[in-house]
Protein backbone atom coordinates (compact mmCIF):
# COMPACT_ATOMS: atom_id res chain seq x y z
CA UNK A 1 0.00 0.00 0.00
CA UNK A 2 1.25 3.75 -0.49
CA UNK A 3 -0.64 6.78 -0.01
CA UNK A 4 -0.40 9.97 -1.43
CA UNK A 5 -1.35 13.24 -0.01
CA UNK A 6 -2.63 16.22 -2.37
CA UNK A 7 -3.11 19.88 -0.85
CA UNK A 8 -6.71 19.68 -1.32
CA UNK A 9 -9.60 17.77 -2.52
CA UNK A 10 -9.74 18.96 -6.23
CA UNK A 11 -6.22 18.07 -6.44
CA UNK A 12 -7.06 14.44 -4.80
CA UNK A 13 -9.83 14.02 -7.41
CA UNK A 14 -7.59 15.22 -10.47
CA UNK A 15 -4.71 12.96 -9.81
CA UNK A 16 -7.47 10.13 -9.38
CA UNK A 17 -8.79 10.56 -12.40
CA UNK A 18 -5.35 11.22 -14.55
CA UNK A 19 -3.86 8.06 -13.45
CA UNK A 20 -7.54 6.14 -14.35
CA UNK A 21 -7.28 7.93 -17.66
CA UNK A 22 -3.53 6.70 -18.29
CA UNK A 23 -4.70 2.73 -17.34
CA UNK A 24 -7.46 3.31 -19.95
CA UNK A 25 -5.08 4.48 -22.98
CA UNK A 26 -3.04 2.27 -22.01
CA UNK A 27 -5.59 -0.89 -22.36
CA UNK A 28 -8.53 0.30 -24.20
CA UNK A 29 -10.59 -2.42 -23.01
CA UNK A 30 -9.93 -1.81 -19.29
CA UNK A 31 -12.23 -3.24 -17.16
CA UNK A 32 -12.79 -0.73 -14.55
CA UNK A 33 -14.43 -1.03 -11.14
CA UNK A 34 -16.45 2.01 -10.40
CA UNK A 35 -17.89 3.62 -7.02
CA UNK A 36 -20.59 6.04 -5.80
CA UNK A 37 -20.91 8.70 -3.23
CA UNK A 38 -19.79 12.05 -2.80
CA UNK A 39 -16.45 12.09 -3.04
CA UNK A 40 -16.32 10.09 -6.52
CA UNK A 41 -18.66 12.96 -8.09
CA UNK A 42 -15.63 15.46 -8.40
CA UNK A 43 -13.34 12.65 -10.45
CA UNK A 44 -16.18 11.77 -12.57
CA UNK A 45 -16.66 14.95 -13.72
CA UNK A 46 -12.81 14.74 -13.95
CA UNK A 47 -12.83 12.18 -16.56
CA UNK A 48 -16.32 13.55 -18.54
CA UNK A 49 -14.03 16.92 -18.96
CA UNK A 50 -10.96 14.82 -20.25
CA UNK A 51 -13.39 13.14 -22.56
CA UNK A 52 -14.95 16.17 -23.77
CA UNK A 53 -11.72 17.77 -24.15
CA UNK A 54 -8.81 15.55 -24.83
CA UNK A 55 -11.16 12.90 -26.88
CA UNK A 56 -10.67 10.36 -23.85
CA UNK A 57 -11.97 7.12 -25.10
CA UNK A 58 -14.46 4.91 -22.95
CA UNK A 59 -15.80 2.97 -26.20
CA UNK A 60 -14.42 -0.66 -25.29
CA UNK A 61 -13.85 -0.20 -21.97
CA UNK A 62 -16.39 -2.72 -19.02
CA UNK A 63 -16.93 -1.38 -16.37
CA UNK A 64 -18.56 -3.23 -12.72
CA UNK A 65 -20.22 -0.99 -9.99
CA UNK A 66 -19.37 -2.15 -6.37
CA UNK A 67 -22.64 -2.18 -5.02
CA UNK A 68 -26.52 -1.03 -5.22
CA UNK A 69 -29.53 -0.76 -3.02
CA UNK A 70 -31.74 -3.42 -2.45
CA UNK A 71 -35.21 -2.72 -3.82
CA UNK A 72 -35.11 -0.05 -5.93
CA UNK A 73 -35.58 -0.05 -9.48
CA UNK A 74 -32.68 1.74 -11.76
CA UNK A 75 -34.67 3.96 -12.94
CA UNK A 76 -35.37 5.70 -9.10
CA UNK A 77 -33.22 8.90 -8.86
CA UNK A 78 -31.54 7.14 -5.55
CA UNK A 79 -30.59 4.22 -7.35
CA UNK A 80 -26.53 3.75 -7.92
CA UNK A 81 -27.45 2.77 -11.59
CA UNK A 82 -28.98 6.81 -11.70
CA UNK A 83 -25.76 7.98 -9.69
CA UNK A 84 -23.83 6.25 -12.52
CA UNK A 85 -25.48 7.78 -15.34
CA UNK A 86 -26.02 11.17 -14.06
CA UNK A 87 -22.50 11.65 -13.38
CA UNK A 88 -20.33 9.69 -15.77
CA UNK A 89 -22.33 7.58 -18.41
CA UNK A 90 -24.74 9.95 -19.65
CA UNK A 91 -21.63 12.23 -20.96
CA UNK A 92 -18.81 9.82 -22.02
CA UNK A 93 -18.57 7.39 -25.34
CA UNK A 94 -19.34 3.87 -23.19
CA UNK A 95 -21.60 1.37 -24.51
CA UNK A 96 -24.11 1.04 -21.71
CA UNK A 97 -24.35 -2.42 -22.40
CA UNK A 98 -21.03 -2.82 -20.95
CA UNK A 99 -21.74 -1.52 -17.86
CA UNK A 100 -22.81 -3.62 -14.88
CA UNK A 101 -24.15 -3.02 -11.30
CA UNK A 102 -25.78 -5.80 -9.13
CA UNK A 103 -29.87 -5.21 -9.69
CA UNK A 104 -31.23 -5.41 -6.03
CA UNK A 105 -34.35 -5.92 -7.51
CA UNK A 106 -33.71 -9.22 -9.05
CA UNK A 107 -35.91 -12.18 -7.57
CA UNK A 108 -33.00 -14.69 -6.49
CA UNK A 109 -30.50 -11.94 -5.08
CA UNK A 110 -28.25 -14.61 -4.33
CA UNK A 111 -28.45 -15.38 -7.85
CA UNK A 112 -27.97 -12.31 -8.78
CA UNK A 113 -25.07 -11.74 -6.71
CA UNK A 114 -23.41 -15.40 -8.06
CA UNK A 115 -23.73 -14.23 -11.65
CA UNK A 116 -22.23 -10.75 -11.02
CA UNK A 117 -18.81 -12.69 -9.68
CA UNK A 118 -19.27 -14.77 -12.69
CA UNK A 119 -19.74 -11.82 -15.33
CA UNK A 120 -16.24 -10.04 -13.61
CA UNK A 121 -14.50 -13.53 -14.11
CA UNK A 122 -15.91 -14.07 -17.55
CA UNK A 123 -14.74 -10.16 -18.40
CA UNK A 124 -11.09 -11.26 -17.33
CA UNK A 125 -10.94 -9.73 -13.80
CA UNK A 126 -11.20 -6.12 -12.69
CA UNK A 127 -8.04 -4.39 -13.85
CA UNK A 128 -8.58 -1.10 -11.82
CA UNK A 129 -10.40 -0.78 -8.96
CA UNK A 130 -11.76 2.85 -7.25
CA UNK A 131 -12.86 2.67 -3.89
CA UNK A 132 -13.91 5.48 -1.40
CA UNK A 133 -13.80 4.87 2.24
CA UNK A 134 -17.07 5.49 4.54
CA UNK A 135 -17.28 6.78 7.76
CA UNK A 136 -17.26 2.61 9.03
CA UNK A 137 -14.05 1.68 7.34
CA UNK A 138 -16.54 0.26 4.92
CA UNK A 139 -15.58 -0.41 1.11
CA UNK A 140 -18.47 -0.78 -1.32
CA UNK A 141 -21.14 -1.68 1.49
CA UNK A 142 -19.13 -4.56 3.53
CA UNK A 143 -19.77 -2.84 6.82
CA UNK A 144 -18.04 -4.13 9.90
CA UNK A 145 -17.79 -7.78 10.71
CA UNK A 146 -17.65 -8.26 6.61
CA UNK A 147 -15.49 -11.71 6.15
CA UNK A 148 -12.34 -10.55 4.79
CA UNK A 149 -12.87 -13.41 1.92
CA UNK A 150 -16.40 -12.36 1.69
CA UNK A 151 -17.69 -12.19 -2.14
CA UNK A 152 -20.36 -10.39 -3.84
CA UNK A 153 -23.88 -10.92 -1.27
CA UNK A 154 -26.57 -8.78 0.50
CA UNK A 155 -25.32 -6.93 3.18
CA UNK A 156 -27.31 -4.81 6.31
CA UNK A 157 -26.17 -2.18 6.69
CA UNK A 158 -25.19 0.13 9.72
CA UNK A 159 -27.07 3.16 11.27
CA UNK A 160 -23.56 5.17 10.86
CA UNK A 161 -24.14 3.96 6.96
CA UNK A 162 -27.75 4.85 7.06
CA UNK A 163 -27.19 8.31 9.37
CA UNK A 164 -24.04 9.01 6.21
CA UNK A 165 -26.10 8.80 3.06
CA UNK A 166 -30.16 9.15 3.75
CA UNK A 167 -29.67 12.56 3.62
CA UNK A 168 -29.02 11.95 0.14
CA UNK A 169 -32.86 10.61 0.01
CA UNK A 170 -36.48 12.22 -0.16
CA UNK A 171 -37.64 11.70 2.54
CA UNK A 172 -34.43 10.20 4.10
CA UNK A 173 -36.17 7.42 5.43
CA UNK A 174 -36.91 6.04 2.01
CA UNK A 175 -33.04 4.73 2.02
CA UNK A 176 -33.18 1.11 1.97
CA UNK A 177 -31.43 -0.63 4.67
CA UNK A 178 -30.13 -3.47 2.64
CA UNK A 179 -27.42 -3.53 -0.19
CA UNK A 180 -26.45 -5.99 -2.53
CA UNK A 181 -22.25 -5.34 -2.62
CA UNK A 182 -18.45 -6.83 -3.90
CA UNK A 183 -17.22 -8.77 -0.83
CA UNK A 184 -13.84 -7.92 0.02
CA UNK A 185 -12.33 -10.91 -1.29
CA UNK A 186 -13.74 -10.31 -4.60
CA UNK A 187 -12.21 -6.51 -4.51
CA UNK A 188 -9.27 -7.75 -3.33
CA UNK A 189 -8.59 -9.75 -6.41
CA UNK A 190 -8.43 -6.71 -8.75
CA UNK A 191 -5.03 -6.08 -10.58
CA UNK A 192 -4.78 -2.59 -9.36
CA UNK A 193 -6.94 -0.31 -6.77
CA UNK A 194 -7.04 3.28 -6.20
CA UNK A 195 -9.15 4.52 -3.08
CA UNK A 196 -9.58 8.24 -2.63
CA UNK A 197 -10.81 9.73 0.50
CA UNK A 198 -11.25 13.46 1.51
CA UNK A 199 -12.53 15.68 3.90
CA UNK A 200 -12.19 15.67 7.89
CA UNK A 201 -14.76 13.64 8.69
CA UNK A 202 -12.83 10.86 7.36
CA UNK A 203 -9.45 11.57 9.35
CA UNK A 204 -10.15 8.95 12.09
CA UNK A 205 -11.14 5.95 9.76
CA UNK A 206 -8.24 6.67 7.40
CA UNK A 207 -5.77 6.52 10.38
CA UNK A 208 -7.04 3.12 11.65
CA UNK A 209 -7.67 1.88 8.00
CA UNK A 210 -3.94 2.97 7.22
CA UNK A 211 -1.92 2.18 9.99
CA UNK A 212 -4.42 0.28 12.65
CA UNK A 213 -4.35 -3.20 12.60
CA UNK A 214 -6.11 -5.42 10.20
CA UNK A 215 -9.13 -6.53 11.24
CA UNK A 216 -13.23 -6.87 9.60
CA UNK A 217 -14.30 -4.12 11.37
CA UNK A 218 -12.86 -1.96 9.63
CA UNK A 219 -13.18 -3.72 5.65
CA UNK A 220 -10.11 -0.87 4.50
CA UNK A 221 -7.79 -2.70 6.95
CA UNK A 222 -7.68 -5.49 4.36
CA UNK A 223 -6.06 -2.97 1.22
CA UNK A 224 -2.97 -3.41 3.63
CA UNK A 225 -2.87 -7.27 2.04
CA UNK A 226 -3.25 -6.20 -1.40
CA UNK A 227 -0.37 -5.54 -3.53
CA UNK A 228 -0.72 -2.79 -5.73
CA UNK A 229 -3.28 0.01 -3.85
CA UNK A 230 -2.79 3.89 -3.59
CA UNK A 231 -4.72 5.59 -0.85
CA UNK A 232 -5.44 9.50 -2.19
CA UNK A 233 -6.03 11.89 0.09
CA UNK A 234 -6.13 15.73 0.61
CA UNK A 235 -4.50 17.18 3.59
CA UNK A 236 -7.86 16.92 5.96
CA UNK A 237 -8.07 13.24 5.60
CA UNK A 238 -4.83 12.79 6.13
CA UNK A 239 -4.56 15.05 9.44
CA UNK A 240 -4.79 11.70 11.79
CA UNK A 241 -1.62 9.93 9.84
CA UNK A 242 1.39 9.21 11.72
CA UNK A 243 3.95 8.76 8.95
CA UNK A 244 2.90 11.56 6.78
CA UNK A 245 6.64 12.50 6.07
CA UNK A 246 7.02 9.35 4.55
CA UNK A 247 3.96 9.26 2.45
CA UNK A 248 5.10 13.23 1.40
CA UNK A 249 8.39 12.15 0.55
CA UNK A 250 6.96 9.12 -1.63
CA UNK A 251 5.39 11.91 -3.67
CA UNK A 252 7.79 14.22 -3.91
CA UNK A 253 10.73 11.09 -4.99
CA UNK A 254 8.99 8.13 -6.53
CA UNK A 255 9.19 7.80 -9.88
CA UNK A 256 5.81 6.21 -10.50
CA UNK A 257 4.59 9.80 -10.01
CA UNK A 258 6.98 11.99 -11.68
CA UNK A 259 4.81 12.51 -14.54
CA UNK A 260 1.87 13.54 -12.30
CA UNK A 261 3.63 15.86 -10.25
CA UNK A 262 4.42 17.65 -13.47
CA UNK A 263 0.79 17.75 -14.69
CA UNK A 264 -0.85 19.25 -11.34
CA UNK A 265 -2.28 22.21 -11.19
C1 LIG B 1 -20.51 3.39 -2.75
C2 LIG B 1 -19.32 2.96 -2.02
C3 LIG B 1 -19.07 3.45 -0.64
C4 LIG B 1 -18.58 4.91 -0.65
C5 LIG B 1 -18.36 5.40 0.79
C6 LIG B 1 -17.94 6.86 0.84
O1 LIG B 1 -20.55 2.80 -4.04
O2 LIG B 1 -18.57 2.20 -2.54
O3 LIG B 1 -18.12 2.62 -0.03
O4 LIG B 1 -17.39 5.01 -1.36
O5 LIG B 1 -19.54 5.25 1.53
O6 LIG B 1 -19.01 7.66 0.45
P1 LIG B 1 -18.86 9.25 0.32
O7 LIG B 1 -17.95 9.49 -0.79
O8 LIG B 1 -20.27 9.74 0.03
O9 LIG B 1 -18.33 9.72 1.63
Amino acid sequence: MEVIIQPNKKMAAELTAKVIADHLRLKHDLVLGLATGRTMEHVYAELVSMHKSEGLDFSSCRTFNLDEYVGLPAEDPHSYRSYMNHHLFDHINIDVRNTYLPNGMAEDLKEECRLYEKRIKECGGIDLQLLGIGETGHIGFNEPLSALYSRTRQKALTQVTIDQNSPLFDPPEKMPRRALTMGVGTILEASRIIVLVTGEKKAGILAKSVEGPITSMISATALQTHPATTIISDEEAAAKLENKDYYYWLWENEPEWEAYRKTLS
